[in-house]
């Protein structure tokens, strides 16, 4: 390929005329990046491309921040939801498609005897915090340092920090509430701890298991700092949270069938009470679900919500899971992933760089400062080389590789190729070259 740094000068002049009228010229603060003042326009995708207002064509691995497993106007989805597209679009009525795939999703994810379907991420942990709640009578919540569940007051808390300073003690971290306008009264009913320490979680699961209704996390910690669990730990949660009475949420809205088909508690084999899913579940429409034992289902909390159960929606993820479930997917995604984690294994070693490399399923973690596994997010905050990162996705994105903005966390999709890392690694290569020379 002929390696030519991309003009973006029609996105940056879409960023001027939208931001009179449209909040930070943007969609979501997501689209703001840490090192350009404007975020590239896209007018289209296919595969695992997108194309930008100027023409450049990108090899994506941001894939709407998760959503696009299938890639880009996958041909099965599209083919479903034009479907449903003549039967109409919102009935805020069931349909014979909701029962099948409320019943195809209980045969695949092994905690859901119960599903319960909304839009979002941020909103299905919203009602999975309010029915362990209210299975259990009590109202404190375990949510650990690093860790994001959307953007709901109490679910914006210690996501993210500046320094391990900010985070407080470890034994007694600070609660950290991220935005002006979040009540001060968010978190009084969060304890937040730092993930991967299960002698902490007892601890506190004994002194205050009492008052403790669930600890939620995500099992492969893969918002913020991208974290492993420890061999084990999820085992030890699931033992501790059962021998105190208190319930078990993995919020699966990133490693839900990206890990696995039946996301990350079939991928490590522990069955949470219960789980939360979004992002890929319908391949880019708005979709999201609660999945739980029956009786904590049934516990007589009502799932309101105009678009719930949308028609739409509900094709998508109908086809989304029918193409998941054909052989050979998740091999592929390991196929995929071993080549780009050998390609800059090998960069790693040419430019002599602290290059972490893991992958799990179709999500891929790379970052720049260590190579060893980290513990937790402290640990990630000490070593992680952020201003190194962030120049390596400016430069991909400059050669048409796009990258997730700080987070170091890829996304993989059916639609990608071996030609696709092939040319991702010839890219990295020219980034980290510039960057070495110092031309970065
Ligand atoms: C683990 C996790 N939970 C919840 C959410 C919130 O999802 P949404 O952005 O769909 O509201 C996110 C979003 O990135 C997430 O990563």
């Amino acid at each position: 390929m002929g390696i030519k740094k991309y003009n973006t000068d029609k996105s940056k002049a879409l960023h001027q005329a939208a931001t009179p009228y449209l909040l930070d010229g943007v969609g979501s603060s997501f689209h703001i990046n840490s090192y350009r003042d404007y975020a590239v326009a896209m007018t289209h995708g296919k595969g695992s491309k997108l194309y930008d207002l100027d023409g450049n064509e990108y090899i994506d691995y941001v894939l709407g921040f998760g959503p696009m497993l299938l890639g880009h106007c996958p041909d099965a989805v599209d083919k479903a939801v034009k479907a449903q597209l003549e039967k109409g679009t919102h009935f805020s009525a069931p349909t014979e498609d909701m029962r099948r795939l409320a019943k195809r999703l209980t045969e695949i994810i092994p905690s859901a005897e119960v599903v319960s379907f909304q839009n979002s991420g941020t909103e299905v942990v919203m009602f999975a915090l309010r029915l362990a709640r209210a299975y259990t009578g009590k109202y404190k919540i375990v949510k650990f340092e690093g860790q994001y569940h959307g953007w709901s007051d109490e679910e914006k808390i210690s996501i993210d920090a500046d320094s391990v300073a900010e985070l407080g003690e470890r034994a007694h971290p600070n609660k950290i509430i991220h935005t002006k306008g979040q009540r001060l009264s968010s978190a009084d009913d969060l304890i937040v701890l730092p993930w991967n320490d299960l002698a902490c979680l007892e601890k506190t699961l004994q002194e205050q298991g009492r008052e403790i209704a669930a600890v939620i996390m995500e099992p492969c910690m893969c918002d913020s700092g991208p974290i492993l669990p420890k061999p084990d730990y999820l085992k030890g949660v699931r033992a501790l949270t059962q021998a105190h009475g208190v319930l078990l949420i993995f919020d699966e809205v990133i490693t839900g069938f990206r890990m696995a088909l039946g996301g990350a508690q079939e991928y490590y084999g522990v069955t949470p009470d219960i789980s939360t899913f979004a992002k890929a579940i319908a391949s880019g429409y708005p979709m999201g679900m609660v999945a739980g034992k029956r009786e904590i289902m049934e516990c007589g909390i009502h799932a309101s919500g105009t678009f719930n159960g949308n028609p739409v929606g509900v094709a998508a993820a109908l086809a989304t899971v029918e193409e998941l479930s054909k052989p050979g997917v998740y091999q592929r995604f390991d196929t995929l992933a071993e080549q780009l984690a050998g390609g800059l294994r090998t960069l790693a070693e040419k430019y002599q760089l602290k290059l972490y490399l893991r992958h799990v399923g179709s999500i891929f973690i790379l970052y720049f400062g260590f190579d060893e596994d980290v513990d937790d997010f402290r640990d990630w905050l000490q070593k992680a080389d952020t201003p190194m990162y962030e120049k390596f996705v400016e430069g991909c994105e400059d050669y048409g590789v796009r990258l997730t903005d700080r987070r170091g966390r890829l996304y993989l999709s059916t639609a990608h190729t071996e030609e696709d890392i092939q040319r991702t690694l010839i890219v990295a290569d020219q980034v980290l070259d510039e960057i070495v020379k110092g031309e970065r």
